[in-house]
């Protein structure tokens, strides 16, 4: 079918053959001669989809019916797949998820890249698929998400306490049970549910800016199965806070630790906020990952699957080899990388943007008592210069971990001059990393390429590749 014979949507395609999987996890079909993007298709469906949006290339559309379902389809486990966001692949087998992100790293790497690498290593599966994440953010919301059925059964805004649906600022998706955290944080989050709306308690309405409770953050230490509760709040009042923080100590002995923020911005972000310390209990978590400790602050960045960073780093410490004089750890949060590898190198320099996170990092490196990590605040691109290896010594090897956005030019620029003999680039974006070994490509050839499962049934997959200076 050509172009201009195809309807105007929305309309239904029939009969579908769904032959690949895109970036954000949909399935890729062809229309005639125009490729169909299927929302929660995957490769081996024969569908029918509803088509919404028709461009001059491309078409998007939303599975109508699956006519006859791929192999590696499965039933999805959560109650809430489909309209919450968080999990858009439990429809698809984990072996099937694995297959996809190991080939969506090799198809960034040739296709964005254009590079020559070797086959990569086979993809690290995650030692668990549920109840993986150390920390999970909830939101409070005075209208809650509704169904097409409840809002049939004219159904009316009610509080909620769950997940934002994609997209929708104000509206939230209460859950009742979410996989990601072992069982109790479920209990955790529906006791305070069902506390705050027995004694009144407002949920804040994110267009009027009116009612009480904000957010709830619970993290859990892997290592210690304690568990630290954050509450942010509209306004400053001990008593609600007191009863609250009570009952959830009483209920939950493993809760060692009750944080709340004032929060009477606008947004729901946590930036400039002081984190304050309920009464007694504890202002950290304490994690393992290999032989060092982390304390967890209520707002240190910390990678949410404990076990598998775990593995993310031992496969960064293995690609290292033999012990270096000096080593760079770029972007490097809270230090974790640094303090894991701290056995490879006399000295390590680690540079990371957000100020408290060094804090940390430097605390870690006491708790641990590694002294010959130092650490910079500041943009990467500003403080990673000349006078900066002068000053610190040329690195052997660099480490570099940046956000989904991946490295600015000037810092690849930097890394080129360095001299480093290896760089190790660690990534959860398989697209910007592909950009960036393209430009360090003029002085890097790639030696190994690991891909890391480190969240089961999303679409995300992290990256670990190893870099040798050029002859
Ligand atoms: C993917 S995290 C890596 C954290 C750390 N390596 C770890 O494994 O826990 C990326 C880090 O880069 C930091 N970052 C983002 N943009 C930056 C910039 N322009 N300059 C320096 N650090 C930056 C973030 O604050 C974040 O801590």
């Amino acid at each position: 079918m050509s172009q201009s014979s195809i309807p105007k949507p929305p309309f239904i395609a029939e009969n579908l053959e769904i032959t690949d999987i895109d970036q954000e996890g949909r399935g890729v079909s062809r229309y005639g001669d125009v490729v169909v993007f299927v929302e929660k298709a995957i490769p081996g469906d024969v569908v029918h989809a509803r088509v919404f949006k028709k461009k001059s290339r491309f078409m998007e559309a939303a599975l109508h019916e699956v006519v006859k379902p791929s192999p590696l389809r499965q039933q999805p486990f959560c109650r809430h797949f489909g309209t919450c966001g968080g999990c858009q692949w439990q429809h698809l087998q984990y072996s099937g998820q694995l297959q996809f992100k190991a080939q969506s790293v090799k198809a960034a790497l040739s296709r964005i890249g254009n590079l020559s690498f070797p086959e990569p290593k086979p993809i690290l599966s995650a030692l668990a698929d549920t109840a993986y994440r150390n920390k999970l953010d909830f939101s409070f919301s005075a209208r809650s998400w509704l169904t097409k059925e409840e809002l049939n059964q004219g159904m009316q805004d009610q509080p909620a306490l769950g997940f934002h649906v994609r997209g929708v600022f104000d509206k939230v998706l209460p859950i009742e049970s979410c996989h990601l955290m072992p069982p109790v944080v479920n209990d955790i989050r529906n006791a305070v549910r069902d506390f705050s709306v027995q004694n009144g308690y407002e949920y804040y309405h994110l267009k009027q800016h009116t009612g009480w409770l904000r957010n709830l953050v619970i993290r859990m230490s892997a290592d210690s199965g304690k568990i630290m509760v954050i509450l942010s709040v509209a306004s400053e009042d001990s008593e609600k806070l007191g009863a609250l923080f009570g009952m959830l100590q009483t209920r939950f002995p493993a809760i060692s630790s009750c944080i709340w923020y004032l929060n009477q911005k606008l947004n729901d972000s946590f930036q400039g906020l002081e984190p304050r310390v309920w009464k007694d209990t504890a202002p950290y978590l304490t994690e393992r990952l290999g032989q060092y400790q982390f304390q967890i602050s209520p707002r240190a960045f910390f990678q949410t699957n404990t076990r598998q960073a775990e593995r993310l780093y031992q496969v960064v410490h293995e690609a290292i080899g033999e012990s270096v004089d000096v080593l760079y750890d770029l972007y490097c949060g809270a230090g974790s990388i640094g303090i894991f590898v701290s056995d490879k190198a006399k000295k390590i320099v680690g540079i990371e943007y957000v100020d408290e996170a060094v804090k940390d990092a430097a605390d870690n490196c006491r708790l641990n008592g590694v002294n010959h990590l130092s650490f910079y605040a500041g943009d990467m691109k500003k403080l990673l210069n000349s006078e900066l290896l002068r000053k610190e010594g040329r690195p052997q090897v660099i480490i570099t971990d940046p956000p989904r956005a991946g490295m600015d030019a000037p810092v690849v620029a930097e890394l080129l001059k360095s001299g480093a003999e290896k760089i190790i680039y660690v990534s959860c974006n398989p697209a910007t990393q592909a950009r960036d070994l393209a430009l360090l490509d003029e002085g890097y050839r790639i030696t190994m390429v690991q891909p890391v499962d480190m969240f089961p049934h999303t679409t995300h997959v992290e990256c670990v590749v190893v870099l040798e200076r050029k002859a």
